[in-house]
Order: C-alpha cells, then structure tokens, then sequence
C-alpha cells in the first residue's frame, strides 16, 4: 500500500509500515529525524496524491483539553479555528483509510467525532494517555485485557495515578498496533496503540500472522 504519514518527522510509523512492506512516506514542515522516505513541506499539498491510506498526527495545542486554561487567551480563538480546519482537510482528505490520531479536546464534538478512544497501557505501553483515533475504513484496534485459551493479553497494569508521562515523540510501538504488529514487549510511547495480540489486524487491514 502507499501510505502517507501526515504529520511525522520522527519516521516512527513510516519505517513501521516499511518494516512490514508498504511504501510509507512520512511528511512533516519540519526534516524527518531518521533517513528515509519524507516530504519537507505542508501535508496539505500532497493529499490528493494517490495514498491508499493516510495515518495523521495533526498538532493538537490548540485543540487538545489540557490546554483549556489558555482557552480565552488573545488570539487563542483565531488559532483554535485553524487548528480545526487544518484538522478537517486531514479528515475530509480523498484518501480511502485514514486515521487521525489526537488526544481529547475539541475536534470530536466540532469535526467529527472520533472512532475509539485508547490508552498506551492497553496495548503494552505503561503510561496513560487518553488518545482518540478517527478511523475512515479501518477496523477498531482490538485490545485483549485478560488471557483466555485463545487470546494473550496486550494490556500491561494500569499505570498508578500519580504517573508523569514523559513528553517524547518516539512512541515506538503506537505503530505496532496500527500496522498489524506483534511486538508485546514494552519500551515507551506518547500516547499512541501499541502491542496487540497474535490475531491483531493492522489498520492496513492486512492480517500478518
Ligand atoms: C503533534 S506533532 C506529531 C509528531 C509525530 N508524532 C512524530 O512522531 O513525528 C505535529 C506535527 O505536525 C507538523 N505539522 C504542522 N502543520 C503541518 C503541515 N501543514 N504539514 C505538515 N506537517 C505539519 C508539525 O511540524 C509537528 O511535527
């Protein structure tokens, strides 16, 4: 599949999706972090571009909810309307699978709202962080919380209350479970899906086991 990663300069997803063999491009206004396939430049211009699927990670700081005490600031509003139609060509891109990932805040009750709403620790990552996906075409992650004869479980322990999620970009294995991984091993994540189980689905509908 040809793939565009909205939003990425990290080339964690994309070399994912290239690991597992998609032609994955990554496009960010900043230069990717790691060598590989990556348009410099806004995202926007390169919707209509032929992509099968489109995995974006929009900004959310003018959307997201934790920010709602800045919500009246000068110039706050003219910036939040931005953010959301940047959000909404995302969404109404002609792109067959898409999914958009985003923490909670205002894009749902005003765009569209979301698909699913997951955490890290769902999915092997201990950390918690309430992120929502917008799926177009895509199923719903699928994540097992107790062991059964048939199915290993993908969450670790919920994390404790008083947790401080460290903010990094390197969400190693949101990834895994978008592309239809297997990696039950935990390293860290910002925020997005991670392990899953043996008959997981990747978002690219492809079942790799
Ligand atoms: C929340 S960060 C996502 C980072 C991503 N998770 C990663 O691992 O690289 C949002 C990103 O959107 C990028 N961005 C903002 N406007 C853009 C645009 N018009 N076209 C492409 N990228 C854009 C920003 O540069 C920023 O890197």
């Amino acid at each position: 599949m040809k793939i565009l990663i909205a939003c990425e300069f990290s080339g964690i997803v994309r070399d994912a999706f290239i690991a597992r063999g998609h032609d994955a491009v990554s496009c960010d206004l900043l230069p990717t972090e790691k060598p590989g396939p990556h348009i410099q430049g806004d995202v926007l211009d390169i919707l209509d571009d032929g992509w099968d699927m489109m995995i974006a990670h929009p900004p959310c700081t003018y959307l997201s909810y934790a920010a709602t005490r800045s919500w009246n600031d000068e110039g706050r509003c003219k910036k939040r309307l931005d953010a959301l139609d940047f959000f909404r060509q995302i969404w109404e891109s002609p792109i067959e699978k898409i999914c958009v990932e985003n923490p909670m805040g205002c894009a749902s009750p005003t765009i569209v709202k979301y698909s699913q709403i997951i955490q890290p620790w769902f999915f092997g990552d201990p950390m918690y962080k309430t992120t929502c996906l917008w799926l177009r075409n895509l199923p719903l992650l699928i994540h097992i919380e107790h062991e059964s004869l048939f199915e290993a479980p993908t969450h670790t322990d919920k994390p404790k209350p008083d947790y401080v999620c460290e903010k990094t970009a390197n969400n190693v294995h949101g990834e895994e479970a978008m592309c239809g991984g297997n990696n039950r091993a935990s390293v860290d994540s910002s925020g997005t899906p991670s392990r899953c189980c043996g008959t997981q689905r990747g978002l690219s509908g492809i079942d790799l086991f």
